[in-house]
């Protein structure tokens, strides 16, 4: 059953319909709440870009990381279903590479694939992945269109734990290759392992949202996990400011010269 847009900011926990301050709106779509104006004289802050990355904490597996940079996308696919890199490899059903556009505006990075992914080899098909369906139309985006998807750690976790840095870094070099072979226009980080995988870092997300970082010219900005919104239901405004945050930092990247 396909939502109406409505139904989908319902189901972000964000209604009545917002209205972007940059597009110009018919007066009868613009209904007014204390949230809404709060949102309109509070803009997502936006501070000072690294120039580069903060180099990894633990580095790569030199063996991963050398075979990896060079591969297109059908050696890349193999590399990863194959890979032996660290010892989520042992009780994977398969590895899940990433699905999506492979010439995207948009590269969305979870954490890792949880029991229905590894079942079904594609990242993002649970509840978790309801909810990022549901925030993708709400930007007018889907899965497979001007989108892809991605996870910091290619195989599930034992038990849907978190992944461990050793981890995230052993399958850096193919989240790596697969933003150069992308070359999105923005990368949206969702939740933690997702920030440690490509921004180093281990600050709160608190201390990390509305701030537009960079990696290799494209701009990266971080929002909350799909999985953690479902059970702090409130914290969905939040993550609806930080898309359109995103979506400005996208339009600024495309079209620099556009005040938007
Ligand atoms: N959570 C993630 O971070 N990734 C998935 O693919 C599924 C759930």
């Amino acid at each position: 059953m396909s939502l109406s847009r409505e139904q989908m900011l319902a189901e972000m926990g964000i209604s009545p319909i917002w209205v972007l301050r940059d597009v110009a709106p018919p007066a009868s779509a613009i209904e007014s709440s204390p949230q809404m104006e709060a949102e309109a004289v509070t803009p997502p802050q936006v501070a000072e870009v690294p120039s580069a990355p903060v180099p990894a904490q633990t580095p790569p597996p030199r063996s991963t990381a050398a075979a990896v940079d060079t591969l297109d996308w059908p050696a890349l696919a193999r590399q990863v279903a194959e890979c032996r890199a660290c010892s989520l490899c042992e009780q994977r059903k398969q590895a899940v590479l990433g699905v999506g556009d492979t010439n995207p505006e948009w590269l969305f990075i979870g954490e890792g694939p949880g029991a229905e992914e590894d079942v079904k080899g594609e990242p993002f098909v649970g509840q978790a992945g309801k909810l990022l369906d549901n925030m993708l139309a709400s930007l007018d985006i889907a899965r497979g269109n001007r989108v892809y998807i991605a996870n910091a750690v290619k195989c599930r976790p034992p038990g849907n734990r978190t992944p461990e840095a050793a981890e995230i870094a052993a399958c850096w070099p193919y989240l790596e290759r697969q933003i150069a072979l992308l070359k999105p226009k923005v990368i949206v980080l969702l939740g933690k392992a997702a920030v440690h995988a490509v921004l180093h870092d281990d600050k709160s997300l608190a201390s990390l949202r509305g701030k537009r970082f960079e990696l290799a010219g494209i701009p990266v900005v971080v929002t909350y996990h799909p999985a953690y919104l479902l059970r702090n239901l409130p914290d969905k405004a939040k993550a609806w400011e930080d898309l359109l945050f995103a979506r400005r930092t996208l339009r600024e990247q495309m079209a620099p010269e556009l005040p938007f």
